[in-house]
């Protein structure tokens, strides 16, 4: 099936121009003025409408067994939500748990996406380590189209990875060429917390926040992002949520160093004063980690993000329904952490992030869609109109005004985090790989049509990281040639 898009105005992120948009064969085949309709094709009317790349949600977990339960969005329903909000493409994470074969456990999520209605691929996690697991990282890159692996430094006692685990699988990373992402907090700081707030008899959800202050963020990001310096291999921390993280993000790119930072919509829309909700439900249905932070964390992201520091936004879509959340009536470390919002991504930035003007449309482009294809290196496929791409796109609609709620929404979950915001923009359409999936206010979906995403390693990784090792080393061994009595002079004015 054809379909042709007329009279919109396609957003990229570097520019923005009227021009319809022909679709075949899954792919753009034209993108010009005045394109006529071919013979048996459909017309999506983009009138006063915008025609931009469907978003790509890098960070998701559906049906991920999780703290002795099952996240309630699985990868058809999840995917679908997605598509009803311009999401036309996630990367989730196959997560082994520690001893688990890890070709066994990428086979396993492989099998449980194929009911996927948009197209998906997979991140890694690295929750244990020897010579298998490193064979296994090998494969997965060269045979699976696997470039990123997952290190989660928190969640102790079930899938963290320490400093050891950390070196040996950022060694191999390096060397096939993939990058490394990182859930930073410190494990060991959190367990220890968690206790003590316990043991003082904070039990409820608001004992979440205080077990995990954004210190514990910023020590980890630090830590992850220094190991992959050292080790000279690229690195992306995912969901950052305080100042402190992205603190050490910028502070390393502005040395030079290649770090990449995800931000949340959720993170950037809600406070920790969810978390002092007397209703249990409500505090618990938004217990995730890192968790929510005070107002003045929010403002330090959004300028992360409008400076560049930060480059993709995600939701960490990974949702429980409140029975589930009971696990931890009496326990807040009981509380299965996560939190949905894959469906409302996309309006909630254009609302507070284009619309208030703090991100131009291109922008938006970039930090809802482009930015991730690059990163993880599926552009220009995905992230991009361009003739030969996948015709993964949203027509967006800047004048809808809709009122988000879980009564309303496709995501398979009992309450929504951005319930009663009300928000002008969202898609009217949306087409994956070429075919109309929602429109109207209906989706159109057909169980396993999504495909799995080859994401080819970055060649030029390791080449251009050895040249900077080389170059950095003799500076690091340089020494102090001058005559001894100058060079303790020196000294003697430091100390002062
Ligand atoms: O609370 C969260 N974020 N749950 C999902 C797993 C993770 O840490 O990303
Ligand atoms: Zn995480
Ligand atoms: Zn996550």
């Amino acid at each position: 099936m054809n379909i042709l898009i007329k009279g919109g105005t396609v957003v990229t992120a570097e520019r923005s121009w009227r021009a319809d948009v022909l679709c075949a064969d899954g792919k753009i085949q034209e993108i010009g003025s005045d394109i006529e309709l071919p013979k048996g094709a459909d017309i999506v009317d983009a009138g006063g409408q915008y025609v931009m790349p469907g978003g790509i949600d890098p960070h998701t977990h559906m049906q991920l067994p999780f703290m002795g339960t099952v996240a309630s969005d699985d990868f058809e329903t999840g995917t679908a939500a997605g598509l009803a909000g311009g999401t036309t493409m996630i990367i989730d994470f196959v997560i082994p748990n520690p001893q688990q074969n890890v070709m066994e456990a990428y086979n396993q999520w492989r099998e449980w996406a194929e009911k996927s209605v948009a197209d998906y691929s997979f991140h890694v996690a690295i929750t244990w380590w020897d010579e298998t697991v490193s064979a296994d990282m090998e494969t997965l890159v060269k045979e699976h189209g696997v470039n990123s692996f997952k290190h989660f430094m928190a969640y102790k006692g079930a899938i963290m990875a320490d400093d050891e685990i950390l070196v040996n699988s950022f060694s191999k990373a390096i060397e096939l060429g993939a990058i490394v992402t990182c859930h930073a907090e410190n494990g060991d700081l959190v367990y220890a917390l968690q206790q003590k707030i316990y043991d003082m008899g904070i039990t409820g959800p608001e004992g979440h926040p205080l077990s995990r202050p954004p210190e514990v963020e910023g020590e980890a990001a630090n830590r992850a992002i220094r190991i992959a310096e050292v080790l000279g291999v690229p690195i992306y921390i995912v969901h950052n949520s305080c100042r402190q993280s992205l603190e050490a993000i910028t502070r390393a790119r502005n040395e030079g160093q290649r770090v990449y930072g995800e931000v949340l919509a959720g993170h950037l829309l809600i406070d920790d004063s969810v978390y002092r909700n007397k209703d249990f439900d409500f505090a618990a249905a938004h217990v995730m980690s890192p968790p929510f932070r005070s107002p003045d964390h929010q403002k330090e992201l959004w300028h992360g993000l409008q400076s560049g520091n930060l480059q993709t936004t995600a939701t960490d879509h990974c949702c429980f329904c409140a029975p589930q959340k009971a696990a931890g009536k009496d326990d807040f470390r009981l509380i299965p952490n996560g939190t949905g919002g894959i469906e409302n991504r996309m309006e909630v930035l254009w609302h507070h992030g284009v619309s208030t003007g703090r991100l131009t449309m291109n922008e938006y482009v970039a930090v809802t869609s482009t930015n991730a294809a690059k990163i993880f290196n599926i552009f220009p496929r995905k992230g991009s109109i361009s003739v030969g791409a996948d015709a993964d796109i949203v027509v967006w609609d800047p004048e809808a005004i809709k009122t988000i709620s879980a009564k309303t929404h496709h995501q398979n979950v009992d309450y929504n985090i951005f319930e009663g915001m009300e928000v002008k923009g969202s898609a009217s359409n949306t087409l994956s790989r070429g075919k109309i999936v929602f429109a109207d206010g209906k989706l159109n979906v057909e169980r396993g049509a999504g495909r799995y995403v080859d994401r080819p390693p970055f060649a030029t990784y390791y080449d251009a990281m050895k040249k900077r090792a080389a170059v950095k080393q003799p500076t690091a061994v340089k020494r102090d040639t001058r005559p001894k009595r100058v060079a303790m002079k020196k000294k003697s004015v430091i100390k002062r």
